[in-house]
């Protein structure tokens, strides 16, 4: 790329203006975005897996009216994010083939199961929590389709924060074992939420370039601090215990000290080996699948109004 327009690109970025789909850009902030918006719009469509799981099995109708609401707005909100991906000349056909054959990733925390209603809970409070925290600042990110998109998605996101603490806290707030079951989810998906945060500054392999040009806002273990300095007081005020024993508050810092979750962990589930990742590719493999007649009679369809126009 020519040195002076790519600091002309890197002069708007500074000055906090938008770059919109027909204006010039590196071949690499393109390339980062595909990838970026790409695995976001995945996460939200493999997403609803989890919790999709306990629709059928909500304790109470009001329960299963809200998971279901929040489990279609999922659904919406991968669209908006394959519509923003489009806008950077990747078809959703190409991205979706790209998450089927494992080209591309999804957030690793849906790797993760879901075995009882406390971690339905669970979910909304931490796993929503966590991506909200991710999200708000991206609502200022520098490509203006991805911002609008965040801008509404935020909205939603918050809802299903709610709606995760509020399960929770009933849980907690009822007999023993309800409690338990409380404590338990808890203490599995703590640091699964954690590592929502992506590697350790220190291993991030592209924050640097990313924060240069406001494709992000924050660096992973920024927002993974805030996270926790948010969630410790709920957890407090919950009066359930804490996930961590690392956990203590640090005066001289201002926030909470905590332990890093298992990097190899992390490493192992988006390689493909959590506990969950071959059923959550084989579930989006055969709802493609299964959908195929459906694609090929709408294109059919439209193929045949258009030879009629031109008639
Ligand atoms: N799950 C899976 N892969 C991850 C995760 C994670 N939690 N965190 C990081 N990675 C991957 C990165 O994609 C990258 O791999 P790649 O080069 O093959 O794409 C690698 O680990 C190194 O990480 P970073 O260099 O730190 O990657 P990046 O700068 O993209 O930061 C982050 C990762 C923070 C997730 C960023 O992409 C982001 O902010 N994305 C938008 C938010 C999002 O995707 N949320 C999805 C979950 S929330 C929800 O859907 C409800």
């Amino acid at each position: 790329d020519d040195p002076e327009r790519l600091a002309a690109f890197q002069a708007r970025i500074d000055a906090g203006e938008k770059i919109e789909p027909k204006d010039w850009m590196p071949e690499g902030y393109r390339k980062t975005l595909i990838r970026q918006i790409g695995q976001h719009a995945h996460s939200e469509i493999v997403g609803q897996l989890p919790e999709g799981n306990w629709i059928t099995r909500a304790p109470t109708l009001e329960r299963k009216a809200i998971l279901l609401a929040k489990v279609q707005d999922e659904a919406g909100h991968g669209l908006y994010l394959y519509c923003a991906a489009e806008t950077l000349g990747v078809s959703r056909d190409e991205l979706t083939e790209m998450l089927l054959d494992g080209r591309m990733k999804y957030s690793s925390i849906f790797n993760y199961p879901t075995l009882n209603w406390a971690d339905i809970g669970a979910v909304g409070w931490l796993v929503d929590g966590a991506a909200i925290m991710n999200q708000v600042p991206l609502q200022r990110t520098s490509f203006g389709p991805y911002s609008r998109a965040m801008i509404r998605i935020c909205k939603e996101e918050s809802f299903h924060q709610r709606q995760g603490y509020d399960a929770i806290r009933k849980m907690a707030e009822g007999t023993p074992e309800q409690r338990r079951m409380a404590q338990d989810a808890l203490n599995r998906l703590w640091f699964p939420s954690l590592m929502m945060f992506g590697p350790s500054d220190k291993d991030s392999v592209h924050s640097e370039q990313s924060m240069k040009w406001k494709i992000k806002m924050n660096t992973n273990d920024e927002l993974r601090q805030k996270f926790v300095d948010q969630t410790v007081p709920q957890i407090e005020f919950l009066g359930l215990d804490l996930p961590d024993p690392g956990i203590k508050w640090n005066e001289e810092r201002g926030h909470y000290d905590y332990t890093d979750p298992d990097w190899s962990e992390f490493y192992d589930v988006i390689k493909g080996n959590g506990p969950c990742n071959t059923d959550r590719l084989a579930a989006r493999n055969k709802a493609w699948d299964d959908g195929k007649w459906v694609r090929d009679g709408l294109l059919a369809h439209a193929r045949k109004k258009a030879a009629a126009r031109v008639a």
